[in-house]
């Protein structure tokens, strides 16, 4: 993908950010947890969108701070976090102050270099870098329909690189489910980035190929595979 057309997907989302937030699986609280170093109190969720994440950190009891660009997808972050308007590659917090950075579905829009410095440095020694994605599942033949039409995305990018001041990744996967309608099937392909920048027509109609795929039976599951990665701040 050329430079110009992935800054534009990179900062499509806020245009669907309802859309986004009533279809978008959040994640398994066990790779959340897996992601987190002992005693971890206040966490920063960075590329927070509308906040799927951070209600899961906010469940485990911990301190949030939301950093997301978008002022749509901002304004959905549940009411618990501090939410604020910032990049990956400028984070607008003080070094060394969180105990881990955690990253929803988002690491592979940011420019990672500069991204990763920046995570390096507002981490304590000791804390951990956490990237998750969920993937989907494609062993049920409906999800693999699901894939040939909607592509299996930038799933090559999803990986941790190595970076100077954090060790080694250490990637674990997990499985998750989320529960849909065909409605909320429909509005999950709708808030892709991809779709989000695709001409009206060709958007309509793989909308409508896509509803046809839904299972029968309502409410139906569909498998994700969530891929975490983590690296320790040394
Ligand atoms: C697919 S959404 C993921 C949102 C959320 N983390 C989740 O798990 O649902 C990607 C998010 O990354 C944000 N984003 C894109 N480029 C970014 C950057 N350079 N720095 C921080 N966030 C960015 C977008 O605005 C969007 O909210």
């Amino acid at each position: 993908m050329d430079e110009r057309r992935w800054r534009e997907r990179a900062g499509s989302f806020g245009a669907a950010a309802d859309v986004y937030e009533r279809s978008r699986p959040a994640y398994p609280v066990e790779a959340v947890r897996w992601l987190l170093p002992t005693g971890a109190q206040r966490v920063l969720d960075l590329g927070a969108g509308t906040g799927k994440l951070t209600a899961v950190l906010l469940d485990l009891g911990l301190d949030v701070v939301a950093v997301e660009p978008s002022e749509q997808m901002r304004a959905y972050v549940p009411a618990r976090a501090q939410a604020l308007a910032g990049t990956a590659e400028q984070v607008p917090l003080p070094d060394a102050s969180v105990d881990a950075v955690l990253v929803g579905q988002a690491f592979h829009w940011f420019d990672r270099g500069p991204a990763l410095a920046e995570m390096a440095r507002v981490l304590r020694p000791g804390g951990t870098v956490g990237v998750l994605w969920n993937v989907r599942d494609e062993s049920a033949e409906w999800v693999r329909a699901l894939g040939a039409l909607v592509g299996s995305g930038l799933q090559d990018s999803y990986v941790l690189d190595p970076a100077p001041g954090l060790s080694e990744p250490e990637r674990q996967d997990f499985s998750y489910q989320q529960s849909l309608d065909a409605d909320q099937l429909v509005d999950l392909v709708a808030s892709r980035s991809a779709l989000l920048t695709m001409p009206e027509d060709e958007r309509v109609a793989l909308l409508q190929r896509i509803r046809g795929l839904a299972p029968a039976e309502e409410p139906f599951v569909l498998p994700y595979r969530t891929e975490a990665w983590r690296a320790v701040r040394v």
